[in-house]
């Protein structure tokens, strides 16, 4: 079976695609730094699938953490999961993440290449198609425009994919282009645990449910859209998770480098995710309109053609599942991984 390395491993999807690819018999060799992460992850991972993955503490920028590995590891695929992603911190910190991010990507496909390892998968994301003129959006949609560093780095890194699968063309290269991640690993066991305030939408509603906030405060209601609010394509991390092994598998017919969106193509309002989270609550969240939150775009989902058709891949779970299982989460673990 095929050796993979996950960069980012003990992260919110890294932790979920682990899940995914140990039921399925792949080995997995993980690398992260634990910026963003705990070590009681891998104990969730070898509670639900009975296998613990071999762990790196290290850091995808250094050299030495990352050929100890591949002559430790006969690695057949990276999947790059490894990065900084908050959209407000990128602002404030821009060096931080081109750093971090750019300069990460180059050294593990530098040090790939040192080692004969040319499969390569990269988690991008729907920031690259900035402000689309419409939805849903398709793969062929022109990208950039994008409203902050953090967008920006995976706008360059995808460029400097495309520009090594052109040079190189032992490359193999798959970028995944994902929409909006919530939910969580049906077990309750795995999920999203975000530091201090969450940015986003599902992990700050499940916290107001379990008391940690007061309400939700929904940015803005007078978006064009049928209710007002922001429409998102949001995409259930186990499905995520079973993309990547869609990717693995066309990797093997040598593409060069491919592009995939990931999502379900259904565009959900944030009154549709509320009303979801309300209903595996059963009662009422209480939120209050605020003021629109800068770089928010109006509507942004995908077309599912490509990704169906290229590498069977095709979501399941729908935004009432993906409630059900981070609420399942957060009421089991109400301060995430932190021992109690
Ligand atoms: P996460 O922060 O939970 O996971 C990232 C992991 O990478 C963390 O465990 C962190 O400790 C580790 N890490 C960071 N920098 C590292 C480095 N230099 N070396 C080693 N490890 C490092 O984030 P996530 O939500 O799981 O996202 C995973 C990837 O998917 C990221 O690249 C992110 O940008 C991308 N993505 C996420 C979303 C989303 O909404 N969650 C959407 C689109 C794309
Ligand atoms: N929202 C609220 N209140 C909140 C949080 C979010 O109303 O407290 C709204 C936002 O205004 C937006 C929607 O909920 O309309 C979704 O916001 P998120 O922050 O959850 O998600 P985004 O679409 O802004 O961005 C996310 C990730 C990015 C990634 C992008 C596309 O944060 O990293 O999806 O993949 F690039």
């Amino acid at each position: 079976m095929k050796n993979i390395l996950v960069t980012g491993g003990t992260g919110y999807i890294g932790s979920h695609t682990v899940v995914e690819l140990l039921n399925l018999d792949y080995n997995v060799v993980i690398i992260d730094n634990l910026s963003n992460s705990k070590m009681m992850v891998l104990d969730r991972i070898e509670k639900i699938t009975g296998k613990r993955p071999k762990f790196y503490k290290g850091d995808i920028r250094n050299r030495e953490d990352l050929s100890k590995i591949f002559k430790e590891n006969q690695i057949d695929c990276v999947i790059n999961f490894a990065g900084l992603k908050a959209v407000g911190e990128s602002v404030r910190m821009p060096l931080e993440y081109y750093e971090n991010n750019i300069y990460g990507a180059v050294v593990l496909l530098e040090e790939m290449k040192k080692n004969n390892v040319f499969n390569f998968i990269f988690s991008s994301s729907a920031t690259v198609y900035g402000d689309p003129a419409s939805v849903p959006v398709d793969e062929t949609f022109p990208t950039g425009g994008t409203t902050n560093p953090y967008g920006t780095t995976k706008l360059f890194i995808e460029r400097i994919l495309m520009d090594l699968a052109h040079a190189e063309p032992k490359f193999n290269i798959c970028i995944l282009r994902y929409f909006n991640p919530i939910g969580a690993h049906p077990s309750g066991l795995m999920g999203e645990d975000p530091n201090g305030i969450p940015n986003n939408l599902a992990p700050y509603i499940t916290q107001v449910m379990v008391g940690k906030r007061e309400k939700l405060n929904i940015f803005g209601n007078d978006y064009d859209t049928p209710d007002g609010t922001c429409i998102r394509d949001y995409i259930h991390v186990c499905d995520l998770a079973y993309g990547h092994v869609c990717a693995i598998k066309k990797l093997d017919e040598n593409p060069g480098v491919v592009i995939y969106n990931l999502g379900t193509g259904k565009g959900s309002s944030v009154f549709d995710i509320l009303h979801a989270f309300e209903k595996a609550y059963g009662k009422p969240i209480p939120y209050a309109i605020a003021e629109r939150r800068a770089g928010d775009v109006t509507a942004n989902y995908t077309k599912v053609e490509k990704a169906e058709k290229e590498i069977g891949f095709k979501a399941k779970y729908d935004i009432n599942d993906m409630a059900r299982d981070a609420w399942n989460w957060q009421k089991n673990n109400p301060n995430g991984y932190e021992e109690k």
